[in-house]
């Protein structure tokens, strides 16, 4: 709590980060001025968590519930984070996907107060000065975006700044990354989203995207200025159109503290799903082989982040790309193929062409197969049967979203392979039943990654985010699956003890940041108590 210059007891109640509403006990009422402000009854924080579960609880709609919880994050943000932490895996499908893809699409209709930064490209050569207008002198985490293809919904323009707000919600939920030092951004280059620009409560810009050297000399002053102004700063890129997306990353990943989370969250979580499926099938990384169905971000993302890893068990990392194999719309990706993009060809494989899914599953003998396609049901029976025969303990992982989308579902999976399936998926499954068996399948969701490594970052001042950092994290996630959760089938952390997850993986993220001389802060003893100390609690202050 403030010392001397103390806000009126009126003000308190107004300032989200100080307000505790009912909860300001008799002493604090007359010391500050509240008296008289408040109902008389003096509730604890525990009683408010109560009345807002309740509250929610009662409520049918997602999108009311989502709407509960950010006024609630305006106006008590201690009480907001003590809700959501005490139930992250209820809370976080309201404050992220899939309920703040809604959120997203109404912004300008459900619009009630400013949070975070819009950055216009009609203010290009004033970012410093705009960024200056933010409260807070040491922001060390900007999760951004220019809303350009947000989730699965495409161009939503400035409505895309749910995703930053939500996202860091859950950087501070799900691994204690204090709110204060967080800041969501929206660059807002225009929309190409007809509806938007006729919509009279569209709150961006009324223009088409700006492209090119415009947009790369806007996305560079905006770093500049984060530079300039938060030296310790991470920014993290979200939903921006891939082929903005992968230059923007190859163009500051070495220059600044900086990553990507579609891109390599996804990549972390996936990897960390196969360490996961190897504790089943007790074998190493380096002795599997991949078949991903689609060779688009998501599939080159995760063979290369896999090929990185098992090149660190010894491979030669071109053998190992090899290893990882990809089929498109087109068939096999093979070396005679003549339109496969550059980031396609370390994956294409020498032999013939091979035109079925099937077929290619026959040839490669893969050891897992990874559906990243965005089209449904093509893990059909028939491929599930050919992995099953081929392997002991199948690798099966549909990974499109939405679940509409998943390449099966898990009980196809567990029935078509006699039960014998290591299964995770993209959107989750409820749990199965099988001839007396019971599975539980696990989502490969980012929230496993990206909050750690946030953390880590955080808490050590880290320099550069590599690619090494996703591997560790996978690893650290995969490390606390428990024996139980296996002889389930569960290959992921369950998502209620996501907080603890965290920061075990936060922890050995950190140790790398530390032994890498990447950390801006000395190294102390004890990695785990230096993480669990800087890990934001949500208790009110005395
Ligand atoms: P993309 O559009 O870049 O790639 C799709 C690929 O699938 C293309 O290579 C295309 O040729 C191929 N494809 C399309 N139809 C096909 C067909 N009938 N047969 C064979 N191949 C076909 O998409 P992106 O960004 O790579 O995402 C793919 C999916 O992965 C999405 O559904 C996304 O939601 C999911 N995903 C899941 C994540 C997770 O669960 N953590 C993270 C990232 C992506």
């Amino acid at each position: 709590m403030p010392g001397s210059t103390h806000p009126t007891g009126y003000d308190l109640l107004r300032n989200p980060r100080l307000n505790k509403g009912t909860a300001f006990t008799e002493a604090e009422r007359c010391a500050w001025g509240l008296e008289g402000l408040l109902p008389p009854a003096v509730t604890t924080l525990a009683l408010q968590v109560a009345r807002r579960h309740a509250e929610i609880a009662a409520l049918q709609d997602d999108l009311q519930k989502y709407l509960v919880l950010s006024d609630l994050q305006m106006r008590n943000e201690t009480l907001y984070y003590a809700v959501l932490m005490s139930d992250p895996a209820s809370y976080m499908p309201i404050v992220y996907t899939p309920t703040v893809g809604e959120a997203c699409q109404k912004f300008g209709h459900i619009f009630r107060a400013p949070r975070g930064m819009y950055l216009p490209v009609s203010t290009r050569g004033r970012l410093k000065q705009l960024l200056s207008n933010w409260p807070e002198s040491d922001v060390r985490f900007i999760v951004v975006t220019d809303g350009e293809r947000i989730l699965g919904l495409g161009d939503l323009g400035s409505g895309g700044m749910g995703i930053p707000i939500g996202k860091l919600s859950l950087y501070t939920a799900c691994a204690g990354v204090p709110p204060q030092y967080c800041l969501p951004i929206v660059l807002d280059v225009g929309t190409n989203n007809q509806a938007l620009l006729d919509d009279p409560l569209y709150q961006g810009l009324r223009q088409q995207r700006v492209r090119g050297e415009e947009y790369l000399a806007f996305v560079d002053e905006f770093v500049a200025a984060v530079e300039q102004l938060y030296p310790k700063c991470c920014i993290q890129w979200e939903d921006f159109a891939n082929f903005n997306a992968v230059p923007i990353l190859a163009r500051y990943r070495d220059k600044i503290c900086t990553f990507n989370d579609d891109i390599q969250g996804t990549a972390g979580v996936a990897l960390a799903g196969i360490y996961g499926g190897l504790r089943i099938t007790g074998q190493k990384l380096s002795e599997q082989r991949f078949l991903f169905l689609g060779a688009g971000s998501a599939a080159t993302g995760i063979a290369e982040l896999i090929s990185l890893a098992m090149a660190q068990e010894g491979m030669n990392l071109t053998a190992a790309r090899r290893r990882n194999a990809l089929f498109d719309i087109n068939g096999l990706l093979v070396a005679s193929r003549t339109d496969l993009a550059g980031f396609q060809k370390p994956f294409a494989q020498e032999g013939p062409p091979i035109s079925t899914f099937v077929e290619a599953v026959e040839a490669l003998k893969p050891t897992g197969i990874i559906g990243v396609s965005t089209v449904p049901k093509l893990f059909n029976r028939e491929v599930i049967g050919a992995m099953a025969r081929i392997n002991n303990r199948p690798i099966i992982f549909p990974y499109s979203n939405p679940t509409s989308r998943s390449e099966c579902s898990a009980e196809e999976a567990y029935r078509w392979s006699d039960g014998r399936a290591v299964f995770a998926s993209g959107s989750p499954f409820p749990p199965v039943e099988i001839a007396g068996r019971h599975f539980v399948p696990g989502q490969g969701n980012n929230v496993y990654i990206f909050p750690a490594m946030g953390m880590a970052v955080f808490a050590t001042e880290a320099k550069r985010v590599t690619e090494e950092m996703f591997i560790i994290a996978a690893r650290a996630v995969a490390e606390q699956v428990t024996e139980e959760n296996l002889a389930t089938g569960l290959i992921y952390p369950p998502q209620g003890h996501i907080l603890n997850a965290s920061l075990h993986v936060a922890e050995r993220i950190a140790a790398y940041i530390f032994e890498q001389g990447l950390a801006r802060v000395a190294r102390p003893d004890d990695v785990r108590a230096l993480i669990r100390a800087r890990a934001y609690r949500p208790v009110y202050s005395e």
